[in-house]
């Protein structure tokens, strides 16, 4: 305890030297460019000064019939169409190379998660993430959910501005419907996030706020921010068992130890019993949200103020020198001039990359090495069962061993920054993943 306490201080004192240096200190919203002394636009005013709102929501829910208002924005929310390479994310990873980018195929790149998935449909079509413009299209084609008519509505909760129109219709009950009755043509957009009169950033999905009221964070108050736009979809979440209503295991607290605990109360709509072991286990859902803000380490980059639209969302000047903030939501590694380098300028742009990809290159080493090793151990599992030479004792232990250590792994795993969120707490999840499996392999031997 004691020693936490120094090290709090110790840590304390240096972001004080940091900030000391600097100059200046940290704030929610980037700080505007020193050179603001941008031109009076009185030639020609701005066309959402004119914005008279939508009627109805349903009209709200194109995101091009925002564009009369807000042009900008829609181009660079239809820019999220381009795929940008970078290392580990951004539309591609390395040893992807020679797949087609589009569709990378995580199966075939890591054969490992046919084994850990076994049982559950992640084994059968599971591809890389792309950018917001093709979330519907994505869940429409993809080889992991059944048909349509048999599918709920519920798949639709992060695709798509029709989701708002239709809880504004049918309130929670939209949740249980099938599939082929809600399915529209709206991607992601501004009605996800943006109100419909007067255009202000709203949270429009309000099992988000359900999860809020467990007041369980240790770090931040989420209450306000414009990241909790963020949340509505990248955390992770189950179907409730009787509404399909999205529900964030959040009643103890973010970290990952938390939501084990709330799994632990009840059986999830994510859990299935594995084919190979027969250990209950569950699949976790992209925790970005969680692993940034929240952990038993807390990431300097949340600590210091900043939310996902400060480094997602930073601000860009088109040529007159006016400022918007991105809507291309992507890797800010495409854009570290704006992202990173009012703190990070003495690192410059090559060596900000670089450093961040190394904090990314040893979460990615271990992510993936665990990932291997838990199919070992699956796998040697099943072999001694099939052998008959597993005591019941024992096969109770391995399987409660899998299901920690699974849902550890894969809290990782299915983070998409490769660890960058927040890396010193990727580190610690994995490895008692690691210690866990290396236990089991010990019984299972
Ligand atoms: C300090 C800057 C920073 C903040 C704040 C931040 N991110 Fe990130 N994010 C990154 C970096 C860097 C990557 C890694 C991109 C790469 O690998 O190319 C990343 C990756 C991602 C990815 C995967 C993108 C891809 O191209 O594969 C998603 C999704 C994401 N972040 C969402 C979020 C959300 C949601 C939040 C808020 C909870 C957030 N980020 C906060 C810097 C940040
Ligand atoms: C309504 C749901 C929703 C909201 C709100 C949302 N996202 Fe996403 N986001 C998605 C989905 C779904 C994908 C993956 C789409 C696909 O793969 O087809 C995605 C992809 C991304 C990616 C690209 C990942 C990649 O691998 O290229 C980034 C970066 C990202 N989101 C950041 C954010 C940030 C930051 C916010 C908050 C300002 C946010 N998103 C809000 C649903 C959402
Ligand atoms: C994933 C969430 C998300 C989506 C989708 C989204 N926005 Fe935004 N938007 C935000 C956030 C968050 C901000 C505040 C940015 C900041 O904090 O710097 C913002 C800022 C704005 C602003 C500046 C005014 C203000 O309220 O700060 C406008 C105008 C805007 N968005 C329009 C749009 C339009 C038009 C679309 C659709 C093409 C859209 N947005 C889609 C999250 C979103
Ligand atoms: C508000 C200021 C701020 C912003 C914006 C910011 N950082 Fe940081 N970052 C820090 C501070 C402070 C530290 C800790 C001290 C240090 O290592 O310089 C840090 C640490 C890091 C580290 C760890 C270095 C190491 O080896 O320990 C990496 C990598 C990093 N930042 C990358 C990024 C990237 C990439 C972005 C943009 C996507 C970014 N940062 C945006 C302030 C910021």
């Amino acid at each position: 305890m004691k020693k936490l306490v120094l090290l709090m201080m110790a840590v304390f004192f240096a972001l004080v030297m940091f900030f000391a240096c600097q100059g200046e200190a940290p704030q929610e919203e980037p700080a505007p460019e020193p050179e603001a002394a941008a031109p009076a636009e009185t030639a020609d005013a701005d066309p959402a000064d004119e914005f008279p709102g939508f009627d109805t929501l349903k009209e709200a829910a194109d995101s091009e019939a925002w564009a009369p208002w807000f042009p900008i924005y829609v181009e660079y929310w239809e820019a999220t169409e381009e795929m940008r390479m970078t290392t580990y994310g951004g539309g591609g990873r390395q040893e992807a190379e020679g797949m087609e980018i589009e569709k990378i195929n995580y199966l075939e790149l890591y054969p490992f998660l046919r084994t850990n998935y076994a049982g559950f449909p992640f084994s059968k079509g599971y591809y890389r993430s792309r950018g917001h413009i093709y979330a519907l299209t994505d869940v429409i084609d993809t080889e992991r959910l059944p048909d349509w008519d048999q599918r709920p509505a519920s798949c639709m909760s992060c695709k798509s501005t029709d989701v708002v129109v239709g809880i504004n219709e049918h309130g929670d009950d939209f949740y249980g419907k099938s599939f082929a009755d809600v399915v529209g043509e709206n991607t992601v957009g501004c009605l996800d996030c943006h109100d419909h009169q007067d255009a202000s950033v709203k949270v429009q999905r309000d099992y988000v706020f359900e999860a809020l009221a467990h007041d369980s964070f240790r770090h931040i108050d989420p209450e306000g921010r414009d990241d909790l736009t963020c949340a509505q979809c990248h955390v992770n979440y189950y179907f409730h068992e009787e509404t399909r209503k999205p529900t964030l295991p959040w009643s103890t607290g973010l970290t990952v130890e938390d939501q084990l605990e709330h799994y632990n109360m009840d059986r999830r709509s994510d859990e299935w019993e594995h084919e190979i072991t027969g250990a209950l286990v569950a699949k976790i859902q992209h925790p970005e949200y969680e692993l940034y803000h929240e952990g038993n380490n807390r990431n300097i980059h949340s600590r210091l103020g900043l939310g996902c639209t400060d480094c997602h969302m930073p601000q860009m000047e088109d040529d007159d020198g006016k400022q918007y903030s991105s809507h291309t939501w992507t890797s800010p590694l495409t854009h570290v001039e704006e992202s990173c380098l009012r703190c990070h300028g003495n690192w410059g742009a090559e060596e900000t990359v670089s450093k961040a990809e190394s904090v990314q290159g040893k979460v990615y080493e271990k992510q993936n090495r665990i990932g291997r090793d838990l199919a070992d151990f699956i796998k040697a599992v099943g072999e001694k069962i099939g052998n008959g030479d597993m005591s019941d004792e024992d096969l109770e232990k391995v399987r409660e061993i899998q299901r920690e250590a699974q849902f550890y792994w894969d809290f990782i795993w299915v983070e998409n920054s490769s660890g960058f969120h927040n890396w010193q707490e990727a580190h610690r999840v994995l490895d008692n993943a690691d210690k866990l499996i290396q236990e089991g392999m010990q019984i299972a031997n």
